[in-house]
């Protein structure tokens, strides 16, 4: 039996079930989410290969072949309609059209589950879902429990990669507004043990690792790459519970009273339902999610335990990148434009200016040193890669303002995101073109020879939809310097 089934056996049935990777529930066998190409926004619903089993990545693989796709809804599979979609502004606006925010690029996070390919949901700072118009989920001080399985290798200090219970209005409404998972390591709120990243229950103007408001030494920092976060929270009554998806039990990491801090008893749950975002539509954070479900009622430590015991049945598994073929990490590359115009262009660096420049055996070694680059792993997603400079190490390309640089890593979650592309089919057909991760419908483009990420058909000159698949895609070539 899957998760559902064992939270309803143990009395506390799920009232939301979220996955992309597979069923939450021995019987489902409808769709886990639905997906949308750039090509033509046309949108596909995914299922899964059989009832109560692992998501058709195949079906997302051919309908989005040679485009690229987002994740637009992932479904309820608890029947009560509480589907996550693009979350709207509210206290903090996203980055998207008006005010919403980002949706996940729907292969940033390729995993297995018991070996067939599935996807989870990848959120880099201004992604974010959410339900505000709710049936089932707990209210005031009503009793709930919620687990999620997450990367706990990927998380940031930005506020807040959060699953849970959050304000109807997308703002913050006051101390016990919310009751959330949190995953990551910011220590504005509250902390534990170590350097993080921690799980912490997010009750709203407080990220809580225990009674106290600030430092509880009981929680530990985590990181196991399959995560496995648990928050529950009944009157006056709390928990934090984690541990390794992949085997072994889950440990308890606070079991008491609600903090002893004015406002968070009784708790004043509202209800709506967020992924990747603070309860106020903060959108600073990081983090991968696999699956997650909220129940009904105050679920047993036994419950839990034996959703553990299938989560660590269900297999899940890191598998490579996306694409992996020529852009593997070490090698060294030269990237080669497509564009009938410009078949003879390789990106290029001229000190921290990057363009596209015809380069030839007959060229300088400078300039063919220029046009190589090192394939690394994704400084933001090892699921992803980052190009180093041949010439100038330590240097990356990033994206500033949309245009591309050839920038010293400063170490900062920024840095990381602004130089991490994941790599897709090319979109015309050749090659392999790639997604800024932290704007995932934006693509390393050329025009009038200089090199931008860009969105088709978007505001901006270099968004132009004219010659637009052609631009995106790159031949993966043998380095003009090895
Ligand atoms: O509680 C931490 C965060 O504070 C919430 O997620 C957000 O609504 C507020 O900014």
């Amino acid at each position: 039996s899957q998760s559902c089934d064992i939270y309803a056996s143990g009395g506390t049935p799920c009232v939301a079930a979220h996955s992309t990777t597979r069923a939450l529930y021995g019987a489902y066998n409808g769709s886990l989410y639905q997906v949308r190409r750039s090509s033509d926004n046309a949108t596909r619903d995914i299922g899964v290969l059989a009832a109560g089993g692992v998501a058709n990545a195949a079906a997302q693989d051919s309908f989005c072949a040679g485009t690229s796709c987002v994740i637009t809804v992932i479904y309820d599979q608890s029947g009560r309609g509480n589907h996550l979609t693009q979350a709207p502004p509210g206290g903090f606006s996203g980055p998207a059209a008006g005010g919403y925010d980002n949706l996940a690029n729907a292969t940033a996070a390729p995993v297995t589950v018991g070996g067939s390919k599935a996807y989870g949901v990848f959120v880099s700072p201004g992604t974010g879902y959410r339900d505000n118009s709710t049936n089932g989920i707990a209210r005031g001080d009503q009793p709930e429990g919620m687990y999620a399985i997450l990367d706990g290798t990927h998380y940031n200090g930005g506020c807040c990669f959060d699953y849970g219970n959050a304000e109807t209005n997308s703002r913050d409404n006051g101390n016990g507004t919310m009751e959330a998972i949190y995953f990551g390591n910011i220590k504005v709120w509250g902390y534990g043990a170590g350097n993080g990243p921690w799980i912490m229950a997010d009750l709203e103007n407080g990220l809580f690792s225990g009674v106290n408001q600030r430092y509880n030494a009981g929680d530990p920092s985590i990181s196991h790459r399959f995560l496995h976060a648990v928050i529950k929270g009944e009157p006056n009554h709390w928990a934090i519970r984690g541990g390794n998806a992949q085997s072994g039990g889950l440990s308890t990491f606070y079991n008491g009273v609600r903090p002893n801090v004015a406002g968070y008893n009784p708790m004043k749950k509202e209800g709506a339902i967020i992924l990747g975002i603070g309860g106020d539509n903060s959108i600073g954070a990081a983090g991968t999610f696999y699956e997650g479900v909220m129940t009904s009622g105050y679920p047993s430590d036994a419950t839990e335990n034996a959703v553990q015991a299938s989560v660590v049945a269900a297999g899940y598994r890191t598998s490579g990148s996306s694409t992996g073929g020529t852009l593997t990490p070490g090698s060294t590359v030269s990237l080669r434009a497509t564009t009938a115009c410009c078949t003879t262009r390789y990106i290029s660096h001229s000190g921290s200016s990057v363009v596209t420049s015809v380069v030839s055996s007959a060229s300088a070694a400078a300039d063919k040193a220029n046009a190589s680059w090192i394939v690394r792993n994704g400084l933001a997603n090892s699921s992803c890669v980052s190009f180093e400079s041949r010439n100038t190490s330590g240097s990356f390309l990033r994206h500033q303002n949309y245009r591309l640089y050839l920038h010293a890593n400063d170490g900062s979650a920024l840095f990381a995101s602004d130089a991490t592309f994941c790599p897709q089919a090319g979109q015309n057909g050749q090659g392999t073109s790639l997604a800024s991760a932290n704007y995932p419908s934006r693509y390393i483009r050329h025009y009038a020879n200089e090199v931008y990420i860009a969105s088709n058909g978007g505001a901006n000159t270099f968004d132009a939809a004219a010659s637009w698949a052609d631009d995106v895609s790159w031949v993966v070539s043998t380095p003009w310097t090895p």
